[in-house]
């Protein structure tokens, strides 16, 4: 493949851009790759700013996505033969873990501050979020796991935050696995980052309540959604974004709030956000709550009749995997082990480490092994709930000095 550095000036319909130069910010498209077919992504890119772009100048054109879906669609010879993630890993998960980790440290301000905007009757602009969601984008393509698994660790002071990237995050990596185009999967990200901001309208005693509340906080608490679309239709928010915080606590039953709607009258993205949320709050570690591990909350959400879209869900299952890091799982070899890494072609057979013997009720030295790897010999059996062992303290195998 040959790069060609060219002025916009010189851009023309039918080249394949590799990148497009300058601050992302200045356009709207959220990958670069893509073959240009389209007058009015053409016009977009020479007003947008833009001196420079980078062309690939012998691409095969045939098989190439047109500008107007490039977001986070990969072409068909990039799909995994078993649907998952189409796009390989491009760090390791340690590299991005470490990005992932400063990236929420920097989101905090961020976030805490919109709530406290939101809190005091602000409007919110929800554009001014739209870097940090580009950011989280970059993450979740650089390695999906890296800001999903930090994301999930979070303390009594960072959950409210922590679970706005969360979902965020997951939105994305849903979207990406949907093949959205570039608009929608940005509005997903914006909605995700946004989906509870209306829990800023609700009184700190009962959002902070430990313990279950009563029929009127709960009556309260379940004003959340209407509040917070109120809050971004006032930003001048998209009509895509306000209907996340709207709909996510529907179920596609009828039997979720605030308007009981059904199914397909629930807006798209709200039924991914509804996913989302729903993931992160159970696998999250908080202090106040033992999460489930990653694998037995995928287990457990599949057989929620009635609360998810079937094939949202099962995308999101391929997206985030079904042993996600982080997952006790039992070999085949009757070890416990957790999974320390999972790639768009090992969703079954993921990297883990062997720290426990099913047989002898004992721990064993912890052994890395490849599952992909066919001289490993050893293969996943099904995941297996932590506490059933009393095993700690899984995350310290995946994350460094937890
Ligand atoms: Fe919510």
């Amino acid at each position: 493949m040959s790069i060609k550095r060219i002025p916009v000036s010189k851009l023309r319909l039918g080249m394949y851009i590799h990148r497009l130069g300058g601050n992302w910010f200045l356009h709207p498209f959220w990958r670069s790759n893509f073959l240009l077919d389209s007058p009015a992504d053409l016009k977009v890119i020479q007003r947008c700013g833009i001196s420079d772009v980078w062309i690939v100048v012998d691409k095969n054109e045939p098989g190439s996505r047109p500008a107007t879906e490039i977001g986070w669609m990969l072409s068909s010879s990039d799909a995994a033969p078993d649907g998952g993630l189409s796009a390989a890993p491009t760090v390791t998960l340690a590299e991005e873990v470490e990005h992932a980790r400063q990236l929420c440290l920097g989101a905090q301000d961020q976030i805490l501050s919109m709530f406290d905007e939101a809190r005091m009757g602000k409007a919110i602009n929800a554009r001014s979020a739209v870097p940090l969601v580009q950011q989280i984008a970059d993450s979740v393509e650089r390695h999906p796991q890296a800001l999903l698994s930090v994301a999930r660790l979070k303390t009594q002071d960072n959950c409210t935050y922590l679970h706005s990237v969360a979902v965020c995050a997951l939105m994305l990596a849903l979207a990406r696995q949907l093949r959205l185009d570039y608009r929608l999967t940005q509005l997903a990200g914006l909605g995700g980052l946004m989906h509870d901001l209306g829990k800023a309208a609700i009184p700190l005693d009962i959002l902070n309540k430990p313990g279950k509340l009563t029929d009127a906080e709960f009556k309260a608490m379940k004003r959340h959604p209407a509040r917070g679309a109120a809050m971004l239709r006032e930003g001048g928010a998209d009509p895509a974004v306000q209907a996340v915080a709207m709909h996510h606590h529907e179920k596609i039953n009828g039997k979720g709030y605030p308007d009981g709607l059904v199914a397909d009258a629930i807006p798209l993205l709200a039924r991914m956000g509804a996913v989302c949320d729903v993931y992160d709050a159970v696998t999250s570690v908080r202090p106040y709550k033992d999460p489930w591990n990653p694998a037995e909350a995928m287990r457990q959400m599949a057989r929620w009749e009635g609360h998810f879209d079937r094939p949202i869900f099962e995308a999101f299952v391929k997206a985030v995997g079904i042993y996600p890091v982080g997952s006790l799982v039992r070999l085949k070899s009757q070890r416990l082990a957790v999974v320390t890494d999972v790639g768009p072609d090992t969703l079954l057979t993921p990297c883990v480490t062997a720290i426990y013997s099913a047989e002898t009720h004992a721990s064993v030295a912890p052994e890395p092994l490849d599952l992909a790897d066919p001289a490993c010999g050893d293969s996943i059996l099904g995941p297996e709930d932590p506490d059933a062992w009393q095993l700690k303290n899984l995350d310290a195998y995946w994350l460094p000095n937890v």
